[in-house]
């Protein structure tokens, strides 16, 4: 196989408190300090000296459904409203790309167009918009519902939905506003575009208000990882967050993906596949080990257990935590909660004979792995470069130590062999990860 060339892609989620849900104890942790701009803006910058293409903000539209007594021991029950928070992030950076997640279960098109077309707007063309679908009763009994609606209803919305908001942001064609002081016409009238949608979920008349987003449409990114979720992301991703176990697992992903794009009449080079990967490196493999054990040293076993239950579904009290995994039988789809997560975290149990201890302890994310920064290297430039993925997307563990280590440990080797930019290459997001702009459909 000839090895590719050229930089990957970098995005970096961060979550507040880091992704382990032991860091926010770490001494010099900033994480439990779930409010601070400041934290995220620390955070964003460092992202930008490393030229990473992203900066990725997660959100759900509830605490966290964990039972308050044990949420209440984590850093996980309250965090910034990520469109909001994007905005005050466009205004302190300069040449990173943004992503803010926004649900197509529980908002309008018409709010997220002029949202999102409006950070577009603000940033340059620095916005990604992370389309979720939501998947838990939790955030259901925060918009009137009592359940969650079931994922193929979910995901026929979402695409509605999508289709409605790219109309929108078309409503203005891209030579439409003249602003002609001397003739006095600001925008020609045959230009702007009414939409005239109706449909299953939503009848929306337009048109925007709002000339068409700088890049468009802002970068549509998501993570489906269902049935129902890899042909939304092979229609309609630009750039996606996938999770798997090994390689292998990654490389067949990256090939159902590609597969969807083009079954979908899409050229498999517009959709770009992130790995979710959580780096805990050091200088050397003890320092990273020193570290991580730390992090898992500050978890204890009930909040642990109760992670994995509510994910799982199922109650895993009368499993003893030392015994190895036995064969858990996972609910069926209606649950709703990531399936991806749930088999990655059994496949892993079971590729690995872990006890129940060690499950449970390892609801810290994805491919977590100690490692010096040399080694963390090698590992991404093997994903890379036999085509598991099109970059990364770093699951920050703890915050901001986390982020600063990876710029000052990881990069600068990277950077070496190529894999990172040394500085950007175009002004909006788009450009940067070689994505051109979408034609409006009005254009002539
Ligand atoms: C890296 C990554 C980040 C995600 N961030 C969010 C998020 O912020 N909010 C959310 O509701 N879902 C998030 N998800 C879940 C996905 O939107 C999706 O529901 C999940 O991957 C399962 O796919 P499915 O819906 O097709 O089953 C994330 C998934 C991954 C892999």
């Amino acid at each position: 196989m000839t090895r590719r060339e050229g930089p990957a892609v970098w995005a970096a989620f961060l979550w507040p408190g880091g992704h382990h849900h032991g860091a926010w104890r770490l001494p010099g942790s900033t994480g439990a300090d779930l409010m601070s701009f400041e934290n995220y803006k620390q955070m964003a910058l460092d992202c930008e000296r490393g030229k990473f293409d992203v900066v990725f903000l997660g959100d759900r539209l509830d605490a966290w459904p964990l039972p308050t007594e044990y949420l209440a021991r984590t850093a996980r029950a309250a965090r910034l409203e990520t469109l909001t928070l994007t905005g005050a992030l466009a205004a302190v950076t300069s040449r990173i790309g943004l992503v803010a997640t926004a649900s197509t279960t529980f908002s309008e098109p018409f709010n997220l167009a002029r949202q999102i077309g409006s950070l577009d707007h603000i940033s340059g063309g620095r916005i990604g918009w992370n389309v979720v679908t939501s998947y838990t009763d939790d955030q259901a009994h925060n918009y009137g519902l009592d359940h969650i609606p079931p994922r193929p209803d979910r995901y026929a919305r979402a695409q509605e939905f999508l289709d409605v908001v790219k109309g929108l942001w078309d409503s203005f064609e891209d030579d439409a506003v003249i602003r002609d002081k001397d003739s006095g016409q600001f925008f020609h009238a045959e230009k702007f575009h009414p939409l005239d949608h109706q449909g299953r979920h939503f009848k929306v008349a337009g048109p925007l208000n709002m000339e068409r987003p700088p890049q468009g449409y802002p970068v549509i990114c998501q993570a489906g990882a269902s049935k129902e979720g890899i042909a939304f992301a092979g229609r309609n991703g630009e750039l996606l967050f996938s999770v798997n176990s090994s390689l292998d697992r990654a490389r067949d992903y990256y090939q159902a993906v590609k597969k969807a794009a083009a079954d979908a009449g899409r050229h498999p080079d517009e959709v770009k596949v992130l790995a979710s990967i959580n780096p805990v490196v050091g200088r050397t493999e003890e320092e990273a080990e020193e570290k991580y054990e730390q992090m898992q040293s500050l978890l204890d076993d009930d909040v642990s257990r109760t992670f994995a239950e509510v994910y799982f579904g199922i109650d895993l009290s009368a499993y003893p935590m030392d015994e190895p995994v036995p064969e858990i039988e996972l609910p069926d789809a209606a649950h709703g909660m990531p399936r991806a997560h749930q088999e990655y975290m059994l496949t892993r149990a079971r590729d690995r004979k872990l006890t129940m201890r060690e499950l449970v302890y390892g609801f810290n994310g994805t491919n977590i792995y100690p490692k010096s920064a040399e080694a963390a290297a090698d590992e991404f430039q093997e994903w890379y470069e036999t085509e598991a993925c099109d970059g990364f997307i770093l699951q920050i563990s703890h915050v901001p130590e986390g982020v600063t280590d990876f710029v000052d440990l990881v990069v600068p080797i990277l950077r070496e062999r190529g894999l990172i930019r040394a500085d950007y290459t175009g002004r909006t997001l788009r450009e940067n990860l070689g994505l051109a702009i979408p034609r409006n459909r009005h254009a002539a």
